[in-house]
């Protein structure tokens, strides 16, 4: 096939290293996408290239240059952590190539380059829903403890603003490094501080090895509890938190268990395609991000290169599996509900149930 009838998406994520995890859902969903969809849009025919970055900035950035200037992708896509994505947004701008996030989530990243648009999340958007829900329900004194980079900051900064404007109190903000964190010295210290609630955030994949020594320090026994965004609950991992997971109150904006048409087609679909693998956030950035792309393709038929695509993407409108979504045209980040689950069994399982919603959350982050 001639270059101009081929549509090329060049997609890095973790597919090794510590997010590994979102590398595998996120893949595993945008092939779901593509087996369902097809992989001819507008006369093209869409080529999927899967690369490693093991969540290694200077990687990401590497491969991305290299998908550009060699394989002259129409489209990058993945993104698996925030420094990943901030490193890739020079060379989506200088070389017009739409970015198109699907899994980090600090709020800036959309502002590093007119050519990014994001399928995820943001930290404030999750984090704000909490420090209103948390005062309401007993929670007046709070903890916070979060990976020590983008997201976490975010989180934090969020939370506590918030927070604090709800009348609650901060006793300490704690920050842990991002790569292999030993929780148990700070654990240690919110147990002397014996907070009302700890509030987490950690990225996709880390959440179990807090909750097991949170768990085994007896924290939740000692009677603080354990809030956060829904990183920490993630869906990929839960079923292997066990008990001390019940119980734990988080928002976010995807649960498995989300009680749509649209969401129990996705999840049948996909652990059908998977063995069983439970789709998580992470997945259904993924498969969304792909819609976007696919939608865009379709309506320019490849015309007017990636400022016609990224063009097209603005304002977008469609029922995701997590619900009812929006590409803000302003900002290129996604609007989208915001649920208040809580961890429970059922049927032998533990799952994210939503018991209350914040429609149509605009990320918090943007001042404009
Ligand atoms: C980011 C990564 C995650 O795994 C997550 O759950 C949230 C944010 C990030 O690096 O932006």
């Amino acid at each position: 096939l001639a270059q101009d009838n081929v549509f090329k998406i060049g997609l890095i994520l973790p597919m090794t290293g510590q997010q590994a995890t979102t590398g595998r859902q996120i893949e595993a969903a945008a092939k779901l996408w593509m087996a369902q969809n097809g992989d001819t849009v507008a006369g093209k025919k869409v080529q999927l290239i899967v690369k490693d970055d093991a969540s290694v900035p200077a990687n990401t950035r590497r491969l991305a240059q290299e998908l550009v200037v060699n394989d002259k992708v129409n489209v990058l896509a993945g993104m698996g952590i925030t420094p990943s994505a901030l490193a890739v947004a020079p060379i989506a701008t200088q070389s017009k190539t739409p970015l198109v996030v699907m899994a980090a989530a600090t709020s800036s990243i959309t502002e590093a380059s007119p050519l990014i648009v994001r399928s995820s999340f943001t930290l404030p958007q999750a984090a704000v829903a909490m420090a209103d829900w948390a005062p309401k329900n007993g929670i007046k004194n709070v903890v916070t403890l979060v990976s020590d980079y983008g997201p976490g900051i975010d989180a934090e900064k969020f939370f506590k603003d918030r927070f604090l404007f709800n009348g609650g109190k901060i006793t300490e903000s704690l920050r842990v490094p991002l790569m292999n964190p030993d929780f148990a010295p700070f654990l240690q210290k919110v147990r002397d501080l014996k907070p009302d609630a700890l509030f987490v955030f950690t990225p996709s994949g880390a959440g179990a090895a807090l909750m097991k020594q949170f768990g085994e320090r007896g924290m939740d026994k000692a009677g603080i509890r354990l809030i956060g965004t829904g990183d920490i609950t993630d869906d990929d991992q839960l079923n292997d938190m066990g008990d001390v997971a019940l119980g734990v109150v988080t928002s976010h904006h995807y649960s498995t268990f989300h009680p749509s048409a649209a969401n129990k087609k996705f999840v049948e679909a996909f652990e059908k395609a998977n063995k069983g693998l439970r789709p998580n956030f992470m997945a259904v950035g993924g498969y969304d991000g792909m819609r976007i792309i696919y939608e865009a393709l379709k309506k320019t038929g490849g015309k007017g290169g990636g400022e016609a695509l990224v063009g097209a993407m603005k304002g977008m409108m469609f029922e995701s599996p997590r619900g009812p979504v929006l590409i803000d045209a302003q900002t290129r980040d996604i609007t989208q509900n915001i649920y208040l689950r809580k961890v429970e069994k059922k049927n032998g399982a533990l799952w994210n149930v939503e018991f209350d919603v914040i429609k149509d959350v605009k990320d918090p982050g943007k001042t404009k």
